[in-house]
């Protein structure tokens, strides 16, 4: 099966925005961030919809999003933590799940990316989504990467299984 675009899952501050923009350049391939496309729609920050609209409402923009982007091809798409949670994704996307340990990913995210994101406000009710997530992200991926290493390290476990199974 050959895919339409790369879509990288994973959750909050795993890492998908970074590894997304070096796969793009090395693939030659256009890089999109669903947050990124809905702020600018939005003209309002994922916090401040969240804030004002509710998250059901952030929901519907992400599907909303997600499909658009889909219906072009030659993209690495990185989504929201919560996007394969609420959305579907199309069967044409090659899905990878960028698996960091929810400790990598505090220790990692600096406080100004934290703040960035309501659902990490709370520590033990984010761990627990976490745990509640980790099966759902395995589920609908083709591919899961150990993203507790540096991005310059597991890229290249990205593109050997993109490379060596032709799957683009
Ligand atoms: C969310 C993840 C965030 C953002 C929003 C909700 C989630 O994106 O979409 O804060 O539900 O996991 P990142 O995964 O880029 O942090």
């Amino acid at each position: 099966m050959v895919y339409d675009n790369i879509v990288l899952i994973g959750f909050m501050g795993s890492g998908k925005t970074s590894v997304g923009k070096v796969l793009s350049r090395q693939l030659f391939k256009k890089f999109m961030d669903v947050d990124s496309i809905i702020e600018a729609e939005q003209k309002s920050s994922v916090r401040e919809i969240f804030e004002k609209k509710g998250e059901k409402y952030f929901r519907t923009l992400e599907q909303k999003c997600i499909n658009t982007l889909t219906k072009k091809t030659g993209q690495v798409i990185a989504t929201g933590g919560g996007l394969p949670i609420y959305s579907s994704l199309s069967a044409k996307s090659l899905v990878i799940y960028i698996d960091a340990d929810f400790d990598v990913i505090l220790n990692r995210l600096p406080a100004k990316e934290r703040n960035k994101r309501p659902l990490l406000e709370n520590e033990e009710r984010a761990r627990a989504l976490f745990v509640e997530r980790i099966p759902i992200y395995k589920e609908k991926a083709h591919f899961s990467v150990d993203a507790n290493q540096s991005v310059a390290t597991y890229k290249h476990m990205i593109l050997d299984y993109i490379l060596d199974k032709r799957v683009l």
